[in-house]
């Protein structure tokens, strides 16, 4: 008996711990030893803080194959789904934020309310608008006294500009809705404190859904708000979107433009190719798909949990069984990248997975896309000698959060 012991112990002790950190030494890569289980296998188990063992799935064609399976659930209230942290009491009632963690065709119909702002004409006619803020951003900054937090003074402010504006959400609020949602994306936030803040936000936009309904704009909280007036959408429905998009809306796209700056002034060949041919909208497009591939901001994995036995890649995921598909390391892979680990802004990046992949994948990818653009092609032009203020030892970066990035980004020029 104790043997037997022994040997479940001895076994489990070979199953990895995951999420795992990116190294220090190279903190665009992912963590080296999802590297190894790549070219070991495609999928195999891994252990979570609640000692349960989902699957991992390291490759680009199984990620693909398995995101785009609809025997596989985001419901985290199914039995065995991969929770990154401890489930609240709250989630009994259903997850504040809407339908990201649904399954269709709840999911599809609550999605189809929200697509209309995200079509590629709707962002495009948004672009003067971001360019405009984009400019007077720098503008500040250029007026400040150096060394300035990029972070600060320009990534977050950005799309959370942009967001609120398509929302109709008042941007003097920022200080507390960015608070808030960085204690949600906190991978070491407390389960009590990721409720209070979700439990925050999702009051303060049920507030706004009912000044909408008596007042409303021409925004996207207004266009639920009369879904709700027509019965069409509960009331808790609407505040629960409007969280999902406040966060996604603006925490991701910022980690893009400080973390893509950072990888760029440490290509200092490719950053000058960029900034020389910045109205090369061929090149402008490529270097944000490649930067999206390359940096994979949403490190943390997508979480998933199979409904129904799936054999894949010779295994057999069972019904039940979790499954977890970091499209970090997919986007690594040589199978579908050549020389995936070199950051090259020309390539042809567009298949990569950094929005996910299936009926999940990302509805901002437009919007996020077109911001991208505007801040990659004016920043580096407007203001040539961009440098960082300190040694790359002294930034710190987001291994905690479930978006990764950098807190500061000291720069001067
Ligand atoms: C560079 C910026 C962005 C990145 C890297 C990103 C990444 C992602 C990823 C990986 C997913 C898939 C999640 C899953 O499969 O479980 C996703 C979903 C989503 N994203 Fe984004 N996102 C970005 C910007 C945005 C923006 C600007 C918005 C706009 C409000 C947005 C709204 C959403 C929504 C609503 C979903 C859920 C879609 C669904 O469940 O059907 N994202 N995003």
């Amino acid at each position: 008996m104790t043997s037997t012991l022994d040997s479940a112990d001895q076994h489990a002790a070979e199953v990895p711990e995951y999420p795992m950190n990116r190294a220090e030494g190279c903190p665009f890569d992912p963590p080296p030893h999802l590297r190894t289980m790549q070219r070991e296998a495609p999928l195999r188990r891994v252990r979570l803080w609640d000692g349960s063992t989902p699957w991992l799935v390291t490759r680009y064609g199984e990620q693909r194959a398995l995101l785009a399976d609809s025997r596989i659930s985001s419901d985290p209230t199914n039995p065995g789904y991969p929770a990154p942290a401890p489930v609240s009491d709250e989630h009994s009632e259903g997850s504040p934020v809407s339908f990201i963690l649904m399954d269709d065709p709840e999911h599809a119909r609550l999605r189809r309310m929200v697509t209309a702002p995200f079509t590629i004409k709707r962002v495009e006619a948004m672009r003067p608008f971001v360019q405009r803020i984009v400019d007077e951003r720098i503008d500040e900054m250029l007026t400040a006294d150096e060394p300035v937090d990029l972070v600060d003074a320009f990534a977050l402010p950005v799309p959370s500009l942009v967001i609120c504006e398509l929302l109709g959400v008042p941007y003097s609020d920022h200080d507390f809705f960015q608070r808030n949602s960085k204690v949600i994306v906190h991978r070491d936030s407390t389960t009590e404190q990721r409720s209070a803040a979700l439990g925050t936000l999702a009051e303060y936009l049920d507030g706004l859904v009912g000044e909408k309904l008596t007042d409303p704009g021409e925004d996207l909280l207004s266009d639920l708000a009369a879904r709700v007036e027509s019965g069409e959408l509960p009331r808790r429905e609407a505040s629960r979107m409007g969280v999902l998009l406040l966060i996604a809306g603006h925490e991701t796209t910022a980690n893009m433009i400080a973390l893509g700056t950072l990888a760029l002034l440490e290509s200092p060949e490719q950053l000058a190719e960029l900034r020389e041919r910045s109205d090369d909208s061929e090149l402008v497009a490529s270097t944000v798909e490649e930067l999206l591939r390359y940096l994979h901001i949403t490190h943390n994995g997508r979480r998933r949990v199979a409904l129904e036995d799936i054999e894949i890649a010779g295994e057999v995921i069972r019904a039940g069984e979790g499954v977890i598909v970091p499209n970090d390391i997919g986007n690594r892979d040589p199978d579908a990248f050549a020389e995936p680990d070199r950051l090259d802004i020309r390539r042809d990046a567009r298949h990569h997975m950094a929005f996910g992949f299936g009926v999940h994948q990302c509805l901002g990818q437009p919007l996020a896309r077109m911001e991208l653009r505007v801040v990659y092609s004016t920043l580096y032009r407007r203001i040539p000698t961009l440098r960082l203020a300190t040694e790359r030892e002294n930034i710190s970066f987001k291994h905690d959060g479930s978006v990764y990035g950098v807190y500061e980004l000291p720069v001067t020029w």
